[in-house]
C-alpha cells in the first residue's frame, strides 16, 4: 500500500507563459517564487510551488504527492509495477525541476500523469506573500478526471491509502488525511485536472472574490454555493486554457476514521451544491 503523505503541486503546460502567470498572481492571488526558463514557480502556501506553469501543451497536467520516506517511494515504485503501471525514476535534472531529492512518475489508470515525491523543499522560511490578497491559506486539492471512477476508486484505494469519503453518482471524494477530500473523482471521456483548489479563510473570501471575478468579466462556472458532502462554501471560475480554479472554505474533517460511513449523492446539481447553484460546465450540460 503507498502511503500518500499529501498533496504537493500541480504543474500545468501552457503555450503562454505570461499570461498564464498573470492570471495566476492578479486573479488567482498567488504568488510568484521564481521564473526558471521556460518555468515560473508559484505559491499558495509556504512551501517551495504549489503550482508550476511550464511552456507546453496545455493539455499537460502533472499531480505531485509527497511520500514521507526514500523506502516508501522506492516501495511505491515495486508495487505500482507490479500493478502493471510503468514507472519512470526521476533524473537529477528533472528533481530540480520538481524541487525535491528524489521522484518517481507515472500514469493512473485513466492516464493522469501522477508523480511521487520524497523530501521536496520548503521555502526558505519565507512567508507565503501574494501581490493580490484572495484569502488563500493553502493548496488543498484535485479535482481528477477520470474515464472509469469504479476502477479508478480501485486503483486509488487498493493501491494508495485513499479511503472514500463520500460519492456523488460514482465519482469518490477521497481522502488520504483528516481533510474529506484531497482527490475528487470526475467522470470524463479524457484524463487532465478538472479542477485546481485552494482553501480561503472564510466565507467573506468567497463573497469577495465573486464581486472581484464578475468585475473584471473571468467566467464563473459554479457558485457561490455549499457542497452538501464536505460542507464547504465553494466558487468555481476559469482560467488559462479552460482550467477551472476553486476557492472553497470551511471543508470537515474526518477524524472518526473507523467510524466514517460514506455517504452517496446524487450526480445532479444538488448533490454538489446545497443552496441551489447550478454548474456551468460541460458535463452538466450534455
Ligand atoms: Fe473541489
Amino acid at each position: 500500500m503507498i502511503d500518500l503523505h499529501d498533496i504537493r503541486y500541480v504543474h500545468l503546460g501552457t503555450p503562454d507563459l505570461d499570461s498564464a502567470v498573470e492570471f495566476a498572481t492578479k486573479v488567482v492571488g498567488l504568488q510568484q517564487a521564481r521564473r526558471d526558463g521556460n518555468r515560473v514557480y508559484l505559491r499558495g502556501d509556504n512551501r517551495d510551488h504549489t503550482l508550476c506553469y511550464f511552456e507546453g501543451d496545455p493539455a499537460d497536467h502533472t499531480v505531485g504527492f509527497e511520500v514521507s520516506t526514500a523506502d516508501m517511494l522506492e516501495a511505491a515504485g515495486a508495487e505500482l509495477d507490479n500493478a502493471g503501471h510503468r514507472v519512470d525514476y526521476g533524473r537529477n535534472d528533472a528533481c530540480d525541476t520538481r524541487r525535491c531529492q528524489r521522484f518517481i512518475t507515472f500514469r493512473d489508470p485513466s492516464g493522469n500523469r501522477i508523480e511521487l515525491v520524497w523530501r521536496p523543499q520548503d521555502n526558505g522560511g519565507r512567508r507565503y506573500f501574494p501581490t493580490r490578497d484572495a484569502g488563500i491559506t493553502d493548496f488543498s486539492h484535485v479535482g481528477l478526471c477520470s474515464t472509469d471512477p469504479v476502477r479508478d476508486e480501485a486503483f486509488w484505494t487498493r493501491v494508495c491509502n485513499a479511503r472514500v469519503s463520500d460519492w456523488i453518482g460514482d465519482a469518490p471524494l477521497l481522502r488520504i488525511d483528516e481533510v474529506h477530500h484531497k482527490i475528487a473523482l470526475f467522470p470524463s471521456k479524457k484524463p487532465g485536472i478538472q479542477h485546481i483548489n485552494h482553501q480561503v479563510a472564510g466565507i467573506d473570501d468567497i463573497m469577495r472574490a465573486w464581486y472581484f471575478l464578475k468585475e473584471r468579466g473571468v467566467r464563473i462556472v459554479f457558485g457561490p454555493g455549499r457542497h452538501p458532502t464536505s460542507g464547504a462554501m465553494f466558487l468555481y471560475f476559469e482560467g488559462p486554457h479552460g482550467m477551472i480554479y476553486e476557492y472553497s472554505t470551511g471543508v470537515s474533517r474526518i477524524t472518526d476514521e473507523d467510524g466514517h460511513r460514506p455517504r452517496q449523492f446524487p450526480f445532479t446539481p444538488e448533490g454538489f451544491c446545497m443552496w441551489g447553484s447550478k454548474p456551468d460546465i460541460a458535463e452538466f450540460r450534455d
